[in-house]
């Protein structure tokens, strides 16, 4: 009914999103990973698609129950498991996107290398993984639109999840990111056992042009979602 009843200003564009969490393969059996359930996204997702969107929902290791949450006719779903895997598929999609919302939450690192069978006791005590880092996969599609890779006037829009206690300092990290990232908005959550990860309910601030806080947004994930998609309208 809320479907049939809300705006439709989504009409006519093409919102890619990324949700949930890479894993990074060590051997068959075991990766380096993070507690991202992809709620956040899911929500991104399918309330797009119920004001009107064509939407793109790369879905990182996302399980079923959340990605029930993204079934919509309008939403079409690419499942991905590493970040190199992530950043194909939204190099793929984000080049006839209006929107990008990168909701993921990317490995910064991978094993170096991968151990082509279970690693074993019995081949000795494993005391350190050498590191690689992953490609920044949203500065990559900024930069790909700053070349004219994309459809002029697409909003990139990042998130970041920073654990400091002082929001002070939170938007002043996350002012920096988005400048780094070269992203017209950049999503800041506060990150830590109360909020955030693992639950329903989501508080964000809202950094764009300048580095303003241009939206507060607090309540369920489908709260946050309506707010975030507010503002992307409003910076189009
Ligand atoms: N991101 C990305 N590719 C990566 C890492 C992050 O596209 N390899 C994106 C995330 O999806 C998110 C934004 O960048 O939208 C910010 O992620 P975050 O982890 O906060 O930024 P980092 O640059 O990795 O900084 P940090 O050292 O704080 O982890
Ligand atoms: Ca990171």
């Amino acid at each position: 009914v809320v479907a049939l009843l809300g705006p439709r200003d989504f009409e006519g564009l093409r919102v890619v999103v990324s949700a949930g969490g890479t894993r990074e393969p060590i051997d068959p059996v075991r990766f380096l990973g993070n507690r991202s359930s992809g709620r956040q996204g899911a929500a991104l997702a399918a309330d797009a698609a119920a004001r009107g969107a064509e939407v793109t929902l790369v879905a990182a290791n996302i399980s079923a129950d959340v990605l029930a949450e993204a079934r919509h006719p309008s939403v079409r779903v690419v499942a991905v498991g590493t970040a190199a895997e992530l950043a194909t598929a939204m190099k793929g999609a984000a080049a006839a996107a209006d929107v990008v919302v990168m909701a993921a939450a990317v490995a910064d690192y991978r094993p170096a290398s991968v151990a082509a069978h279970k690693l074993t006791k019995e081949q000795g005590v494993l005391t350190h993984l050498d590191l690689v880092e992953n490609e920044d996969v949203v500065a990559a599609l900024a930069s790909a639109r700053a070349q004219g890779g994309a459809p002029s006037g697409q909003t990139i829009v990042a998130f970041a999840a920073e654990t400091s206690e002082d929001a002070e300092e939170r938007r002043d990290r996350a002012r920096r990111k988005r400048e780094r990232k070269g992203v017209d908005l950049l999503a800041v959550n506060l990150a830590n056992a109360e909020r955030g990860f693992e639950r329903l309910d989501n508080a964000v601030e809202i950094v764009g042009e300048g580095g303003a806080v241009v939206r507060a947004a607090e309540g369920t994930k489908h709260q946050v979602a309506a707010a975030i998609l507010d503002v992307v309208l409003g910076v189009r």
